[in-house]
C-alpha cells in the first residue's frame, strides 16, 4: 500500500503537538516535513516546540519555520491579545530535554513549495494552525495547485465560534490566508469546531493512554492533564477538545468523520464576522462550487482508538 504524503503545517500548542505525535509513525502516511506558523504562540515558540516534539519522539523530519504574521494585515482586534498568554509555553505540563533538534535553513513557503513540486506523487497539507503559509505558497507558486491531492485542515466553524462570536482561531487569525485557500480550486475538508468539539480528552482518556507507558503516552499525558486542568479553570469543561488530531485521524481512517459538501466563504470583511466561515450547510446558493467538504459528525469512539493506535507505534 503506497503511503499518502503528507506535510503537517501547525502552531503547537498541546493539540497540534498530539496531531504531529498521530501523523509521525502511522504506517498508513509519510510525513515529509513540519512547517511552523505563528498561531497559539508567536512564531519562534511555535518553532521551538515542533522542535521539541520532534526530539522527544524521535521524529527525523525538517521542520521550517514560516511567517511569523498574516499574509496581509495583523488581527482586526491586535496581534497580543489575539496570541494572549494563554499558558507560558503553549506546551505546558511536559518537561523536555535540552533542544538539540536543528531548525532547516529553509523558509516553511519554500520548503512546500518545494517539497510539493519534486514529489513524483500528490501531496496531501495539512494545516492545523492559521493558514499563513498555504496561502503564501498558494500565490508564490500557484504550480503547486495541480500536485496538491486535498488540503485537511483544521479551522472553522458553522455554528457558533471560539474566538469572536462568528469564528475560529484558526481562520480569524488570516483570513485572507483562508480565503486563498478555500478559493484555491483544490479539495478543502474541514475540520470544524462543529465536531472537533466533541473530540474531549476527557480524564478516562487520559488514564487509557497512561497504561501504555512509552516516550508518546508520557507526552500525551502530562501535556493533556496541563490543558485540562487550564480548559477547566477557563471553560468549566472536563476534558479538552483536541482539535487539531481530528485530520490526522481523518487521514488515517476517514469513516470516522461524516462530511458533507458545501460551499463555504470567508468573511474578510473585518467586520464583526471576519473569519466566520460562511457554510452553506443546505446548498442554498445553487450557483457557488462546493468547495468543501465540512464535517458534520464525529465517531468519538473509533477517534479515539485511532489515538490510542497511534501512541502504541512508539517504543
Ligand atoms: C484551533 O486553535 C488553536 O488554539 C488550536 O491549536 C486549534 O488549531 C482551535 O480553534
Ligand atoms: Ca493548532
Amino acid at each position: 500500500m503506497d503511503k499518502r504524503k503528507i506535510i503537517l503545517d501547525c502552531d503547537p500548542g498541546h493539540d497540534d503537538a498530539i496531531a504531529i505525535l498521530m501523523a509521525a509513525r502511522h504506517p498508513k502516511l509519510e510525513l515529509l516535513g513540519v512547517t511552523t506558523v505563528r498561531g497559539n504562540q508567536p512564531l519562534n515558540v511555535t518553532t521551538n516546540n515542533a522542535l521539541n516534539i520532534c526530539q522527544w519522539l524521535n521524529i527525523d523530519v525538517p521542520v521550517c519555520a514560516g511567517l511569523d504574521r498574516g499574509m496581509v494585515r495583523p488581527s482586526p482586534i491586535g496581534e497580543s491579545i489575539m496570541i494572549g498568554e494563554r499558558d507560558g509555553s503553549g506546551l505546558d505540563g511536559h518537561t523536555f530535554d535540552p533542544l538539540t533538534k536543528k531548525l532547516d535553513s529553509r523558509h516553511a513557503v519554500d520548503f512546500i513549495i518545494e517539497t510539493v513540486l519534486d514529489s513524483d506523487t500528490p501531496v496531501t497539507l495539512v494545516p492545523t494552525g492559521p493558514l499563513s503559509n498555504l496561502g503564501m505558497a498558494i500565490r508564490k507558486e500557484p504550480r503547486i495547485l495541480e500536485k496538491i491531492d486535498e488540503i485537511v485542515l483544521m479551522g472553522g466553524v458553522y455554528q457558533h465560534g471560539n474566538f469572536t462570536p462568528a469564528a475560529e482561531f484558526n481562520i480569524y487569525a488570516d483570513a485572507e490566508a483562508a480565503y486563498v485557500v478555500f478559493t484555491c480550486g483544490r479539495p478543502v475538508v474541514m475540520m470544524g469546531l462543529d465536531i472537533t468539539r466533541k473530540a474531549l480528552c476527557l480524564p478516562s482518556v487520559v488514564n487509557r493512554i497512561a497504561k501504555i507507558e512509552n516516550r508518546a503516552s508520557q507526552l500525551f499525558v502530562n501535556l493533556m492533564s496541563f490543558f485540562n486542568r487550564s480548559q477547566k479553570n477557563t471553560f468549566g469543561w472536563e476534558g479538552a477538545p483536541l482539535h487539531d488530531p481530528t485530520c490526522v485521524a481523518y487521514l488515517i481512517d476517514p469513516t470516522c468523520i461524516e462530511t458533507k459538501e458545501m460551499y463555504t466563504e470567508i468573511d474578510i470583511t473585518g467586520g464583526p464576522s471576519h473569519g466566520r466561515t460562511n457554510c452553506d450547510f443546505f446548498n442554498l446558493m445553487t450557483d457557488k462550487p462546493r468547495n468543501s467538504k465540512v464535517c458534520i459528525n464525529l465517531d468519538v469512539a473509533k477517534f479515539w482508538d485511532i489515538v490510542e493506535d497511534c501512541i502504541k507505534l512508539y517504543n
